[in-house]
């Protein structure tokens, strides 16, 4: 959607505000020994409080409030209670809600204990990106400009993108036109004042692609390799919501 009134800028930062805290909430009750399923309830909990509800559920029937993937797992990880995270793994928190008629979307990748140099290094890199891809994002730019954007920062502190993986126009719905890639795919498409995005850069060390499991959920590396995410809706010149 494209923000063309006060209404509509509220809307969205009142959405962006709870899956801000929906996220931070779970980050701080990250630790090992803690499963996803604890964590997803953390966000289902400041969803009702808010009176919000889940997007992902919403939109696919998705069998979480939140989608929580781990290490190899790139997206849309099933939580559950049996699922416990350990010292060095890499978790993702992908975190999206619907209030009022306005969705916002976030994710954030976290290491759980200590994780090696290399697991930092891909955390950081992914985190920059995600913010390069962001400032690369505004109104008189090409679409192709922010994948541009994404892909030489990725390249520049050693890391690869996923290509079959990208961010969306978001506001009405979840996931609205245009798709955003992390790739420069020559798309001319103009980026107008007040459109909304989700920025989602997805970095690893090696691999390119994900594939779904058969849970018919889960996308992970097809090399098994780990991958990060961060991710923010943002309006054209205006972050909807704090990072
Ligand atoms: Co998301
Ligand atoms: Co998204």
């Amino acid at each position: 959607m494209t923000i063309d009134n006060e209404a509509d800028l509220q809307g969205l930062a009142r959405t962006g505000q709870v899956v801000a805290e929906a996220r931070e909430a779970m980050v701080a009750a990250v630790a090992p020994g803690v499963s996803t399923g604890e964590l997803d309830a953390i966000a289902r909990d400041v969803f009702r409080e808010h009176g919000a509800r889940s997007a992902p559920r919403l939109t696919y029937g998705f069998p979480g409030s939140t989608c929580i993937s781990v290490n190899d797992e790139a997206a849309h990880g099933i939580p559950s209670t049996t699922r416990h995270l350990r010292a060095g793994d890499l978790v993702n928190l992908d975190v999206s809600a619907e209030l009022d008629g306005y969705f916002s979307d976030t994710g954030v990748s976290v290491a759980i204990g200590d994780v090696s140099e290399a697991a930092f290094r891909l955390l950081e890199a992914t985190r920059h990106t995600q913010l390069v891809a962001m400032d690369s994002a505004r109104p008189g730019r090409r679409l192709q400009d922010i994948g541009r954007a994404v892909q030489s920062s990725a390249r520049a502190r050693g890391f690869r993108v996923i290509r079959n993986l990208c961010g969306h126009g978001i506001g009405h719905g979840l996931h609205e036109w245009p798709s955003v890639p992390s790739i420069d795919d020559g798309q001319q498409t103009m980026l107008s004042e007040g459109l909304v995005l989700a920025v989602e850069p997805f970095l690893s060390p090696s691999a390119e692609y994900v594939t779904e499991d058969a849970d018919g959920w889960t996308l992970r590396t097809a090399d098994g390799g780990p991958v990060a995410q961060f991710e923010h809706t943002m309006g054209s010149r205006l972050r909807v919501h704090s990072c």
